[in-house]
């Protein structure tokens, strides 16, 4: 049994301590709140141990699952490292690359296992759609875009004194919303190689982009798009679309909107790849109501059961010395490639490589 703590005790923070405690394998020890009170409210809902600091956390589980603003995972991470806990982290790993690198170097050198959470991996649709893009079954890739066109209130981003800032979020849409698609579509595609970027905070009251735009080369040849916001009422389901030689697919809040592939050509291997593909049999088709029910415009819609699955993930990886799903360095990616963007925007859209 893996005993964890979670450390803060803020919006998403719930939907770890609900995984923990349906998850064979783990067991929710206790809670962590620079503010005690929401740790204690945590510790009466879900019947654990609300730790006064964190050293007392630490030296009572195995492993914590870091849930306070991104511009501390690594410092709490790296502590909890350098007391031998294993270390899950929110989206995104950090907000800078020294920072997120320095924390992955830390649980590498402390043995232990580390993952940042994200969870629309554990999607199986998008998987099928990785597995596909990967196997060459949508033949050679041509496009691949992700449009991640959310809406945010102004009273969202002054909820918390660290949204909206450079130094505890980050950045702005990209790095706090987009960063679950940024990272599928670059998992998908098969890496990024360039950015070329366009943002601007246009309709909120903060210092970070709240719409963002860029052009992107992955490293197998294809092109792409990446558009991010937080100011597009009512907010919109997210997208990904890749694009095949010998076919498309389209999915909308995870689930598949559009996947048409061109059996003949499959069959045949023409246009690379080669790979038969099964038509998903079940389309579905969003109403209008579920575009906008969804993380498009509430910012505490999140899918469990995806946390669930990479937590269960995480512990399987701790109890049989394995390695996570989400590798360690993974969750630098999608961080190398908002950090291009940010700067290829600052340099006026200038082609920026990723190293
Ligand atoms: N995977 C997802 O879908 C998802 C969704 C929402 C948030 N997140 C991520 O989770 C993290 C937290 O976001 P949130 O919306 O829950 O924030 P929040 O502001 O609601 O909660 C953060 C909590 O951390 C506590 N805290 C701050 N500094 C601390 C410290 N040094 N030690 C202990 N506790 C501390 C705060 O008191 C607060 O209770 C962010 O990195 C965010 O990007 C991920």
């Amino acid at each position: 049994m893996i005993k964890y703590g979670v450390i803060g005790c803020g919006a998403i923070h719930g939907v770890h301590c609900e995984a923990l405690q349906n998850i064979e394998g783990a067991h929710l020890v206790g809670v962590f709140d620079i503010v005690y009170e929401r740790a204690e409210q945590t510790a009466t809902k879900f019947g654990v141990t609300p730790f006064k600091t964190i050293q007392e956390l630490f030296a009572a589980v195995d492993a914590v699952t870091v849930c306070v603003p991104s511009g501390l995972h690594a410092e709490i991470g790296i502590q909890a490292a350098r007391a031998g806990l294993h270390v899950l982290v929110e989206k995104p790993i950090d907000v800078t690359l020294e920072k997120a690198t320095a924390l992955v170097e830390a649980c590498e050198d402390a043995g232990v296992k580390f993952a940042t959470v994200s969870q629309h991996r554990f999607s199986d649709q998008v998987r099928k759609l990785h597995d596909a893009a990967q196997s060459g079954g949508l033949g050679t890739l041509l496009q691949g875009d992700a449009y991640i066109k959310w809406y945010r209130t102004q009273a969202y981003y002054d909820s918390g004194d660290w949204r909206g800032t450079w130094k505890l979020d980050g950045g702005g849409c990209l790095i706090n919303q987009g960063v679950h698609y940024i990272d599928m579509i670059q998992w998908i595609m098969g890496g990024v190689k360039s950015v070329q970027a366009q943002v601007r905070t246009a309709a909120h009251d903060i210092e970070v982009e709240d719409i963002a735009n860029a052009l992107v080369e992955y490293k197998n040849g294809a092109i792409g798009v990446i558009q991010g916001s937080t100011s597009f009422y009512p907010g919109l389901a997210e997208r990904l679309e890749v694009h095949g030689r010998h076919g498309s697919v389209i999915l909308e809040g995870d689930k598949p909107k559009l996947w048409k592939v061109d059996q003949v050509a499959a069959n045949e291997g023409l246009y690379g790849g080669g790979v038969l593909m099964q038509p998903t049999p079940s389309l579905h088709l969003h109403d209008q109501e579920d575009i906008v029910a969804n993380a498009a415009s509430d910012p505490t819609a999140v899918w469990g059961e995806q946390h669930r699955l990479q937590i269960e993930d995480f512990t399987n990886a701790i109890i049989n010395d394995g390695e996570p799903f989400m590798t360690d360095r993974m969750a630098l990616e999608p961080l190398k490639i908002i950090m291009a963007i940010y700067e290829s925007s600052r340099r006026g859209g200038a082609k920026v490589e990723l190293a």
